[in-house]
This record gives structure tokens, sequence and C-alpha cells, in this order.
């Protein structure tokens, strides 16, 4: 189990006049073992900037992370690297997460070797086992990485991160640098993978098509805060934010031959992080505004069983 509570990032900015960036305000979320929270709002919004705070790759301004009750942003650097490798994360470019310089198979040894997770002897079997797991083939092995298309090397990176037994794996649009059809197999073996090893995902992307196939869960987020989360099923079906409905809306107006119903746009630019607007900080954009949201913040409300909702007039 993961638990966000209160998560908060603000970064200063600027050198003559020091700006703070609310790129994360106060999020809290929890992913049960083994299922899926798919992560979706506009770019800027502060996605991956949660992934790295979990991660504990950046210090958070507040909050808590649990991973299965153990605080994790108390830990000690020691105590940190030991619990670390059950925690990875993907990252949209595959290329920038391999080195060049190695080929495939000692990229994959690397983290058998730094953590010492099976005995030399036994390595190259590992790697052999690993690679098939991804659904590579042994004549990659000593392939360098521009060798490979752009989905053969998100799959070494899976490979890698394998290696490492994670429970919990944070995927950060893993597969939107990839060619539609490729990204389809990608995500068919990260829900296979899920399957077999009980992974637990937080899955962030901009493409609902794809959050609606991996998620469970999906939370939808606006300037740093959550507006709504819930199953998927209620997200897309029942969606009560007006920005989750825009989102959505948006979405089936792209498909061709999609019904022209029901068209929420949404007006106006993204407000920065920095000019955050008052109350609700949607109201700026918002069709269904009143007074009340340019002074009142809105708290995430649960209007049925896991179904959460920031807005004053749902
Ligand atoms: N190191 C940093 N210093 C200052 N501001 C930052 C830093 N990292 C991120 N930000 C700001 O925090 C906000 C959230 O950024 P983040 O990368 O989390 O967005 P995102 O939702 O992942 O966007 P995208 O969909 O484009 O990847 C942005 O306004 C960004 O400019
Ligand atoms: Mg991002």
């Amino acid at each position: 189990m993961l638990e966000v509570n209160g998560l908060t990032k603000h970064f200063s900015s600027g050198i003559l006049q020091k700006q703070h960036v609310k790129a994360v305000d106060g999020v809290s979320f929890r992913i049960k073992a083994g299922t899926t929270l798919g992560l979706v709002g506009e770019s800027g919004c502060g996605k991956t900037t949660i992934g790295r705070l979990i991660m504990r790759l950046i210090e958070p301004t507040d909050g808590q992370v649990l991973f299965d009750d153990i605080d994790l942003l108390t830990l000690k650097k020691r105590e940190l690297r030991k619990i670390r490798p059950r925690m990875q994360m993907i990252f949209q470019d595959p290329d920038s997460s391999l080195d060049p310089r190695m080929t495939i198979g000692t990229s994959i040894a690397e983290p058998l070797k730094v953590h010492g997770i099976v005995p030399k002897h036994e390595r190259s079997q590992k790697i052999r086992e690993l690679i098939k797991t991804v659904g590579l083939s042994p004549e990659h092995v000593n392939r360098y990485p521009y060798q490979l298309s752009g989905g053969q090397n998100q799959r070494v990176v899976l490979a890698r991160i394998l290696a490492m037994n994670p429970d919990i794996i944070i995927a950060d649009e893993p597969t939107s640098s990839l060619d539609v059809s490729v990204q389809a197999q990608i995500l068919n073996l990260m829900k296979d993978l899920q399957k077999k090893f009980n992974h637990t995902y937080l899955f962030i992307t901009h493409d609902l098509d794809v959050v609606r196939i991996m998620a469970d869960r999906i939370a939808v987020m606006y300037l740093g805060k959550l507006v709504e989360i819930g199953e998927t099923h209620d997200v897309f079906g029942y969606a009560k934010h007006p920005y989750t409905q825009a989102l959505l809306s948006a979405a089936t107006r792209m498909k061709p031959g999609a019904e022209r119903k029901k068209q929420t746009l949404l007006k106006g630019e993204t407000p920065g992080p920095i000019d955050m607007p008052s109350g609700c900080r949607f109201h700026t954009r918002c069709p269904r505004k009143k007074n009340r949201c340019m002074i009142e913040e809105p708290e995430l409300v649960e209007i049925k069983g896991g179904h959460h909702v920031a807005c004053h007039f749902i």
C-alpha cells in the first residue's frame, strides 16, 4: 500500500524577485497493493513532481509518503537506500534512461550487481530470464540502445526495473514517445507484469485512452491539486468536476466521428502556478463559477464510495 498525505512542493525561482511555484499543493491519495492509480492533468499541473517526491528524488515542502506504513520522508539515507530498490520510476524517454555506451546485457546486469540481488554465477542466467520476461530475445543482449527501436529500449528499461524486484512502479508517460501500435504492446506488457508480480502502479499520463486501459482508479489534477479521484469507471462515466468533464469532452471531440454533443470547452489559458487564482483555482476557466468560488477553496468531498470531488457546486 502506498499512501500520500498532504504532499506539497513549492519551488522558489527567480533571481531578482523570489517567486514561489506551488507545483504540488496538498495532495493525498492511496494506492492499494497490486492496483493502478492513473494520474492525469494538463502539462505543468505537477504530475512528475509528485512522482519525484514519492521517489525522494526531491525533498517535499510538506506532507507524508507512507509505504507499507513506513514513513519514507523521515528515513535516514541508509534506510532509504535499503528500501529504494522496492520503488522504481520509468521515465518518458527510454533513450535517456539507458546508457548509450552499455550493451543491453550490461545495462540489465548493473542493478543486479549494485544491489547484489543474485550471485555472480547466476547473473547471466537471470539476465536471459529478464530479457525473455519483457519479450526480447537473447540476441539483443550484446546490442547497444541505438541498435534497438524505442519500444525495444523501453522493454530493456522494464527489464532493468524488474531486476530489482520492485513493489511500486511509478510510470511517468512511459509510452508517449512511442508509436501507437508499439504503445499498446508496452502497455499490455506492463499489465501482464503487474498480474504476474503484483506491482502497484502510479501511472502518469496525458492520454485518457491510456489511463482508461491501465488504471483501476483515476486522480485528476489541476494546478497542483487533485480536483477529482475515483474508480476509473466512475470518473469516466460520472465525472462531476467541471475540469474533468472538460478534459473528457475535449478527448472525445478529437476522435473522428465522435458525437459532437455536450461540449464543455475550457475558456482561457491555464493560470501559472505562481499567480495562483484565489479560492477555487479553477474558477478563472470554470463554466459554473459563482462568487463563492473566487473566495473559498473547495475541499475534496466524497460523493459516493471512493469517488471524491472538489467543487462547491456538485
Ligand atoms: N526544479 C524546479 N524548479 C522550479 N519549478 C519547477 C521545477 N520542477 C518543476 N517546476 C514547476 O512545477 C510545475 C509542475 O511541473 P511538473 O513537471 O510536475 O508538471 P507535469 O504535470 O509533469 O507536466 P508535463 O505533463 O508537461 O510533464 C511546473 O510549473 C514546473 O515549471
Ligand atoms: Mg511531467
